[in-house]
């Protein structure tokens, strides 16, 4: 019962319940069409005959008089067929013909009537097994001849109606079937509905109750629910991948910042103990405000990436001049260049926009240049914004040793930092903020040779919409 109750929630079963309802008022509004239209023209064509026939026969007794007109009666009524012949007196008593038997009305009023009768006597002659006692139902014509003889011609038109009864049949068992066949076809594809339906309940069920491995079936068919499946399957790995990268970051966080702040604790510690001089603990506690801030950097950082890589809200992104984010930003880092004993040039198309968001971009920007400050050490660093083929390309070229081509996939991960650096502040996130960035505008970050240097390129399609 409930069964039939879920089946008949969907739309699969109300939508052919109601065809099946249209189909049927239709079919009975043809059926009554159909069988009203044929015994129309049956009818038609039998008054026809029966009109013609009388006419014969009052041809006949008028050209040749009473005897010819029995004669020619007698041979109609011996003919095989649904035909009903008299020819009687004003008595009442029949002269000859096939049916003797009319009710009185018949036989006193002229014009058409239709009456039971008993057709076993009227063709009992012909033979027929099972005409002994048989029911007729006829339609005759009743006529007063001139001689004062009364003629009836007429027909048995019982087949008549057995045949719109059989029509009616066909129809009757027809509409039956079709709506069987429906009902059953309605049901199965319903049912075949609810079943993929159900399949999808089943995984969201397993994934809330913590399986987020979990995927939604798809079939071979290709088909509507496939296509639904094989979207909420690219969101379930979208979830998946989120859910990833956030225990990525809380394991990052406990095992690289943990180091340092015990690293911190002990030094204190040390500071703290009898017998340090004034002037030591003085430096600690510089180092440990160093390390702090460098610690803190990190945090910023880290956030940065896991809200550049959640996804920023759709507010942060606006219409941005990226050649004017890239021109301030050049401007400003050009005196930490210049102290680093390096030059920094730019290459700046103007008027480049992008609809972005401006202080990640910004951001990405610093760490880039950051990066050729502090591993290229000289030579000059170039600043670049083109546009190429409805791309925004910004580029940062040092002029330093480069990243050999085995480590350019290693160093966009966090925390990731060749040996040869080690010497030099950092944590390792600089170029994982910048990859983050990029792909939140639907880019990529490259990294090629420059020969000599690195050229870092920030690849962004124009029309990333968000
Ligand atoms: N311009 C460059 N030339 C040579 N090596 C580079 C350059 N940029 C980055 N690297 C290498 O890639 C590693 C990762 O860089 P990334 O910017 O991610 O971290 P970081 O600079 O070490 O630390 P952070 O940027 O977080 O302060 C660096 O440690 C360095 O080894
Ligand atoms: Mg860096």
């Amino acid at each position: 019962m409930n069964n039939f109750l879920r089946l008949w929630q969907t739309t699969t079963v109300r939508l052919t319940a109601l065809f099946i309802v249209i189909f049927v008022v239709a079919s009975v509004g043809l059926l009554a069409f159909m069988a009203y239209q044929s015994t129309i023209v049956i009818q038609r064509n039998q008054t026809r005959d029966i009109e013609r026939e009388i006419r014969q026969i009052m041809r006949i007794e008028h050209e040749r008089g009473v005897r010819a007109t029995a004669v020619a009666v007698q041979a109609l009524s011996n003919r095989p067929g649904q035909g009903i012949y008299y020819l009687g007196d004003d008595a009442g008593r029949m002269l000859v013909g096939n049916l003797s038997d009319f009710p009185s009305s018949v036989l006193a009023i002229e014009g058409v009537h239709t009456f039971d009768y008993d057709r076993g006597r009227a063709f009992s002659e012909e033979g027929e097994d099972e005409a002994e006692h048989f029911e007729g139902y006829a339609l005759v014509q009743s006529v007063l001849l001139d001689s004062g003889l009364r003629l009836i011609v007429g027909r048995d038109i019982r087949e008549r109606r057995g045949f719109a009864a059989i029509i009616f049949q066909g129809f009757f068992f027809g509409v039956i079937g079709i709506v069987v066949f429906s009902a059953v076809a309605g049901g199965l594809t319903a049912r075949r509905v609810l079943r993929r339906i159900d399949s999808i309940t089943d995984t969201s069920t397993k994934i809330m109750s913590g399986n987020l491995s979990e995927r939604v079936p798809v079939t071979k068919r290709n088909d509507e629910f496939d296509r639904l499946a094989n979207s909420l399957n690219d969101m379930l790995d979208r979830i998946e991948q989120l859910m990833q990268g956030l225990k990525d970051v809380t394991d990052n966080v406990a095992h690289d910042l943990k180091t340092p702040l015990t690293r911190l604790r002990n030094k204190s510690e040390a500071a703290l103990r009898p017998g340090v001089s004034a002037k030591e603990r003085q430096k600690a506690l510089e180092t440990t405000i160093e390390e702090s801030d460098q610690l803190i950097r990190t945090f910023n950082a880290l956030l940065m990436i896991a809200r550049a890589e959640a996804g920023a809200p759709s507010g942060a992104f606006a219409d941005v001049d990226i050649s004017e984010v890239a021109t301030d930003m050049a401007e400003l880092y050009q005196p930490v260049v210049e102290d680093a004993g390096m030059t920094l040039e730019t290459n700046i198309a103007a008027d480049i926009h992008l609809r972005a968001n401006r202080e990640l971009i910004g951001q990405a920007l610093v760490n880039l240049v950051e990066n050729a400050v502090k591993y290229a050490r000289t030579g000059k660093v170039t600043v670049g914004v083109r546009e190429s083929n409805d791309r925004v390309l910004i580029e940062v070229t040092d002029e330093g040793p480069g990243i050999p081509e085995a480590d350019r996939g290693e160093v966009t991960k966090r925390f990731v930092r060749l040996e040869k650096s080690r010497t030099e502040t950092g944590s390792g996130l600089g170029l994982s903020l910048v990859s983050a960035v990029a792909q939140l505008h639907r880019g990529t970050l490259r990294l090629e040779d420059a020969e000599p240097g690195l050229r870092a390129i920030i690849d962004l399609p124009k029309s990333a919409k968000n």
